[in-house]
């Protein structure tokens, strides 16, 4: 036996020793934590599980004799604040962290169990693509990931952290999950890498300027969230888990909290000015009504325009949709409006309600936006409302003019309860615009067109630039003070927790892509 148990010991010391003393060295000179130390990291003390440790490589294509320690991936599951998580941790010192069949096949068993026992899956991703040594081998282990990516969407909550290298097929996986993080400096993400580039169109980008973090946050969409290395990172992930369930079978656990839930808001009094044409900083409000002024914003740095993100009301988690007036006036453009829609079904997916914030005169206009397909873009805005089933509440801070009116969930589609507060403005759009269009040919034949100009938006404003119209309608469930918002809030938000909406019966919707 003890024969037996050496050998076993000493199997798993190599596993453990991943890709050699030197290589580490390297990964650590790069500032990123290994493999396993991330692994350590991420759970709690003691809590990890590893499956599959003994994992060979296939002895396919030209991998005969290659030595790839657990197949360059580890696998398992843990604890995360005494939640069971599931882990994949890529190997960059195996084969710089290159996904084989076996590497692959190790990542969609942990994927299957996570989804059969109902537990978030976190992918720790640190790889250069597909193996090219095992061929197409290497990519069916793709082919296995990608396809559980799409089938258990919207079972478990997804999380890619990317912390090195994606490059090739890695991306995709990533991709395809709820939530990207990424570390500033030492992670990137492209489908080709800057070699290809220049012999395929001859320009010239360096690995940062082509994918790296500030490069998906703020540009391209593709990521959610950044941070300085490894161990932020990872912070984000457990901050992130801790507002969500475990898998779409349970609603977010609700959390004790010492905030008041009547606790009043003078400072937002003062804060949004009856004048639409001053700014205000939307940011604030939020924090202001939040349990503990606490708020993850996701894709803070991506269409600045739209505000999206994570927090609690009275211990519930919800998630935030605001416009944001002090960026293009908040307008809806291509990107806003996917930023929205996307989060609208992460949370919708995951049992989480939506609180929408508008403040908003309307889609941007412009030929650019017209070509690039605003039309496309902004009705995914529409489908994603209208489609979730978590309580849904509105609150009008200043303006909801026009198609954005309905963009950001009005009563009509869908909202459960909608408040105002009375600097609220709904109308098909702004005074101006509408009296100019309404009262052309008088303004024009007018002794005064200045002074007839003036009269009419007055009138205008008087009959449409305030909340009161709606709520005569019902479109406005109530109008109510800034200072006592926030207990307003949590009082539908409870009333509406345990709500069911049932939708008629269908293979599934076909969202505008
Ligand atoms: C196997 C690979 C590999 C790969 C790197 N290595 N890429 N092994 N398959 N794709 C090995 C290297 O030989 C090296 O081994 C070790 O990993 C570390 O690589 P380095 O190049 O020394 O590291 P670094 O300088 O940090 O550069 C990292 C890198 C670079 C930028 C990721 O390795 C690179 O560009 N690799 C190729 C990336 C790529 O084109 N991937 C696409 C594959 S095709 P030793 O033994 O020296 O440590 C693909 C298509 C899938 O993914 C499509 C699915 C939809």
């Amino acid at each position: 036996m003890q024969e037996l148990l050496a050998e076993m010991e000493e199997r798993r010391k190599q596993v453990e020793a991943l890709g050699g003393e030197e290589r580490i060295q390297k990964q650590h000179q790069a500032g990123k934590l290994t493999a396993r130390e991330r692994v350590e990291y991420l759970l709690d003390p003691g809590s990890f599980v590893e499956l599959q440790p003994l994992t060979q490589h296939l002895e396919t294509g030209l991998m005969e004799g290659a030595d790839a320690p657990a197949d360059g991936v580890i696998t398992g599951y843990g604890k995360i604040a005494g939640r069971t998580v599931f882990v994949f941790s890529q190997d960059f010192t195996v084969l710089g962290g290159s996904l084989g069949k076996m590497h692959g096949q190790k990542i969609a068993r942990a994927m299957d169990l996570a989804v059969k026992v109902g537990a978030p899956i976190v992918g720790l991703n640190d790889s250069a693509g597909a193996r090219i040594q095992e061929g197409v081998d290497s990519l069916s282990g793709y082919g296995e990931v990608f396809y559980r990516n799409a089938i258990y969407s919207g079972v478990v909550p997804q999380i890619s952290a990317i912390l090195g290298p994606c490059a090739g097929g890695a991306v995709y996986s990533p991709a395809m999950t709820d939530f990207v993080l990424m570390s500033r400096g030492t992670s990137y993400m492209f489908i080709t890498g800057p070699e290809v580039i220049k012999s395929v169109t001859r320009e010239e980008v360096s690995f940062e300027e082509l994918g790296g973090a500030d490069v998906h946050n703020m540009k391209s969409g593709v990521a959610h969230l950044e941070a300085d290395g490894d161990e932020a990172v990872l912070d984000l992930v457990k901050k992130l888990l801790s507002y969500l369930p475990q898998s779409d079978r349970e609603k977010p656990a609700i959390v004790e909290t010492q905030d008041p839930k009547d606790r009043k808001t003078p400072e937002l009094l003062d804060l949004v000015h009856p004048d639409p044409r001053r700014p205000y900083n939307m940011h604030q409000v939020i924090q202001a009504l939040l349990d503990e002024k606490e708020f993850l914003e996701v894709q803070p740095s991506f269409a600045r325009n739209i505000i999206v993100g994570l927090g609690r009301l009275g211990g519930m988690s919800v998630g935030i949709v605001a416009n944001n007036p002090r960026f293009m006036a908040g307008a809806l453009d291509i990107h806003a409006s996917d930023k929205a829609a996307r989060f609208i079904r992460t949370m919708d997916s995951f049992n989480i309600p939506v609180l929408t914030l508008v403040d908003v005169t309307g889609f941007l206009p412009g030929v650019s936006q017209e070509h690039a397909g605003i039309i496309r873009h902004g009705a995914k805005m529409l489908y994603a409302y209208a489609e979730a089933t978590v309580p849904k509440i509105t609150l009008i801070t200043r303006k909801a003019y026009g198609g954005a009116y309905l963009a950001m969930n009005s009563k009509d589609m869908g909202a459960d309860i909608v408040l105002a507060w009375p600097t609220a403005a709904v109308a098909v759009m702004g005074a101006e615009g509408a009296a100019n269009i309404m009262y052309r040919k008088e303004i024009q034949s007018s002794d005064n067109p200045e002074a007839t100009r003036k009269a009419k938006i007055e009138e205008y404003k008087q009959a449409f630039d305030n909340p009161y119209v709606a709520a005569g309608r019902g479109y406005i469930d109530d109008v109510v003070s800034p200072e006592v918002t926030r207990m307003y809030l949590i009082r539908h938000l409870e009333m509406l927790w345990d709500k069911r909406e049932e939708r008629p019966w269908k293979k599934h919707g076909n969202i505008p892509l």
